[in-house]
């Protein structure tokens, strides 16, 4: 299925180590080694099952619909599928009471169809979420945090692999360590565990996911965000909340070089003593800094892929690695994160013409070269 074109990126820096066009300029930074050729691939899913790990995408039912070659590409790399907006609460419970499971429906039956799991994304976020959600009295908050979850997760109950129960509630610069959201003001920090208990109830099976950005680089921040989510998720565990898993976002970018690998395994393992694991839930890597140069702009963002996966991959806790896309045709970060100069952002594992990338290729020898789970 895969087109061999973009095999010329690929094949150039895996020849002399540097760029075409950029011989002779001191490289900044290490370029990729060789990153395979058109015998190497294989889907992405496939590299992924021989450790045990489910690899899938973000992705939208209009997509899906409109673009049949894009469609293929999908069900070919992917053994996960998690809708990009439409289980979000603006979209589901638009009005309180009046749910619209149709779009996440058509979605789970894609994944159904196309022997992918399917996982939820996400019932509870301070974005994409009516502004009646989480009004009134604590009492009322209450009730509607728990219908909505109640209704959505036993709606699709036996179809679900996992589910984003929460998303991004950590905010380490306030005291409590919790960003300020309508729940929190109504019902107070009790509002997480409360959610988790109510998807427990609704589905006794799928793994309940805590969700959150910015935990994956060595910066006073990071370091912040690092620490107030293992206190959460301990605070979680104390209480017996049925926690079953961190979601990493890990949206990456190609001009920031602080990733720490011993700093992000030695944060994995702090998650995994807790009896959790670690799902990869959102990779993607801006190269919106990044010089035009193409081929620079890709083996940099390769470079990005494989040393993230390399590092967070010998941790055993590590059990799904999604990006969130599967094409530069379609990501969010064309609209939230475009380039200056205006030229089509490169973030994913694919080109716009859907063809193999170098981050493919980094994300496949990143899943060959690590250990079974
Ligand atoms: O559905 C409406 C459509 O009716 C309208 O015509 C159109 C133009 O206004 O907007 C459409 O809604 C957009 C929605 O995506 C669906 O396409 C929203 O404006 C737009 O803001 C929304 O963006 C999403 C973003 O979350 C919102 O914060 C992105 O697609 C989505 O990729 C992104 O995903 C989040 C994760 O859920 C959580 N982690 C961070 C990640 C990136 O922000």
């Amino acid at each position: 299925m895969k087109s061999f074109a973009a095999l010329g990126a690929a094949g150039v820096l895996g020849g002399t180590g540097l760029l075409n066009g950029c011989a002779g300029r001191a490289p900044e930074w290490q370029l990729l080694p060789h990153m395979g050729t058109s015998a190497d691939l294989e889907p992405l899913k496939s590299a992924a099952a021989r450790i045990n790990v489910l690899y899938g995408a973000a992705t939208q039912r209009d997509t899906l619909q409109s673009d049949s070659a894009f469609a293929a590409h999908f069900a070919e790399e992917c053994a996960l599928l998690v809708p990009e907006n439409e289980l979000k609460w603006e979209t589901v419970e638009p009005e309180p009471g009046d749910f619209d499971f149709g779009p996440g429906d058509w979605l789970a039956d894609f994944a159904a169809q196309n022997q992918m799991a399917f996982r939820g994304h996400c019932l509870v976020w301070h974005r994409q979420c009516p502004r009646w959600a989480g009004s009134g009295t604590s009492g009322e908050a209450q009730q509607q945090l728990t219908q909505h979850i109640l209704e959505t997760v036993s709606h699709f109950a036996g179809r679900t692999h996992s589910w984003d129960v929460v998303n991004e509630a950590v905010d380490p610069h306030r005291r409590g360590g919790l960003r300020n959201t309508a729940w929190l003001n109504a019902i107070g920090p009790s509002y997480i565990e409360l959610a988790f208990r109510a998807a427990r109830e609704a589905d006794p099976n799928a793994i309940l996911v805590y969700n959150e950005t910015g935990l994956e680089y060595d910066t006073r921040n990071g370091a912040a965000r690092r620490a107030a989510t293992l206190e959460l998720l301990r605070r979680l565990k104390f209480a017996e909340a049925p926690v079953g898993a961190l979601g990493m976002q890990a949206h990456l970018s190609a001009s920031d070089n602080r990733l720490h690998a011993d700093q992000l395994r030695e944060f994995i393992r702090a998650v995994a003593s807790l009896g959790l694991q670690v799902f990869i839930t959102e990779l993607d890597v801006s190269d919106r800094a990044v010089p035009p140069d193409l081929e620079l702009r890709d083996a940099m963002v390769g470079k990005s892929y494989r040393d993230f996966l390399k590092a967070v991959l010998q941790e055993p806790a590590i059990t799904a690695v999604l990006t969130w896309g599967l094409s530069d045709r379609y990501t969010w970060l064309s609209t939230y994160d475009p380039r200056t100069d205006g030229r089509p952002v490169r973030p994913l594992p694919l080109d716009a013409s859907l063809r193999p990338k170098t981050a493919l290729y980094a994300m496949l020898e990143s899943f060959r070269g690590a250990p079974v789970r």
